[in-house]
């Protein structure tokens, strides 16, 4: 759909809020929090980004977008091409990051990672579910949404890395109350760093990751075919290439967006054979039942995997 911006703000440094709707001024379709919109770019570029808003406003969408210093041309675009009054083409909403209703929650965000988060506290603080922020950033002035935190007080801990240092993980989830669901989001160090932490306190945790997370470097790719079953085609998969890479090789366009299995455009069903996931989105859960996978990093552990396309 198209959406104009209808205003801009300075979220923070290098942070620029964007707030979206439709040009008639109807309502925007529903969505719940952690959910994430797509916005093709000039010259194809798609990016994801997280809704931020309220809720309880239907007509306006909101993302926060950071200046990334190696922007492939996404952020940089959003920043210093895009004003007031441009359409923009957004696909959405998806939700990869659904809140699990609770009583306890710990939310931990790095940087622009709050932006997920927001909505989630919202719905947390109304809900009278029991829930603390840590929220970590390089510098305060970098760090984007502080001045909606403020209400919450003493539910909210700020911690500016030039200030205090980085966030204490183990600190934070040992003083947890040990039903707490865990919700993150954040550069990829603190990320894995929480997953020790959060395995090591037997809390749940839920992650979003704006960039994959690292292989193990045991991780080898070995050759296998994929069978399209709409199709019959059967075509092979050499170590060096993915599925997504190898089909439009083909000629068979699939859509596709991050190529980091973080983003959730290319999962596919799976009809036959066992997927060796490589993707930072699917549960243990669903990684067990094989039924579905990202085919932009996924592979096989079989000789062959039967696709739904
Ligand atoms: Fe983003 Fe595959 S293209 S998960």
């Amino acid at each position: 759909m198209q959406l104009r911006v209808v205003a801009i703000n300075d979220g923070a440094q290098g942070v620029r809020v964007l707030r979206l709707a439709r040009s008639d001024g109807a309502d925007l379709p529903e969505w719940e929090p952690g959910a994430h919109l797509e916005v093709t770019l000039p010259g194809g570029l798609r990016r994801h980004y997280s809704l931020c808003g309220s809720r309880a406003d239907g007509q306006e969408w909101t993302i926060g977008v950071l200046r990334e210093e190696r922007s492939r041309g996404g952020s940089s675009y959003l920043h210093d091409g895009v004003e007031v009054g441009r359409e923009l083409t957004v696909t959405g909403v998806r939700n990869l990051f659904p809140l699990v209703p609770a009583d306890e929650y710990v939310f931990i965000a790095g940087g622009i990672g709050i932006t997920p988060l927001l909505p989630m506290i919202e719905t947390a603080e109304a809900a009278g579910s029991d829930w603390h922020l840590f929220y970590g950033g390089r510098r305060r002035a970098s760090m984007a949404f502080l001045e909606r935190l403020e209400p919450y007080g003493e539910r909210v801990t700020v911690a500016p890395a030039d200030e205090c240092g980085r966030i204490d993980l183990g600190a934070a989830l040992a003083a947890a109350p040990r039903r707490a669901l865990v919700y993150a989001c954040g550069p990829g160090p603190l990320l894995s760093s929480l997953e020790e932490e959060a395995t090591a306190a037997g809390l749940e945790l839920h992650v979003e990751r704006f960039t994959a997370a690292p292989l193990p470097a045991s991780v080898q790719n070995a050759t296998f075919e994929v069978q399209l079953a709409q199709t019959g085609v059967t075509l092979e998969v050499p170590a060096d290439r993915s599925i997504v890479e190898v089909l439009e090789d083909n000629g068979i366009g699939v859509p596709s967006s991050c190529q980091e299995g973080v983003c959730g455009t290319c999962e596919t069903k799976v009809l036959q054979g066992t997927p060796d996931h490589r993707d930072s989105i699917l549960s243990d859960e669903e990684r067990r039942a094989g039924n579905t996978m990202m085919i932009c990093v996924g592979r096989s552990r079989s000789s062959r995997l039967v696709l739904d396309l």
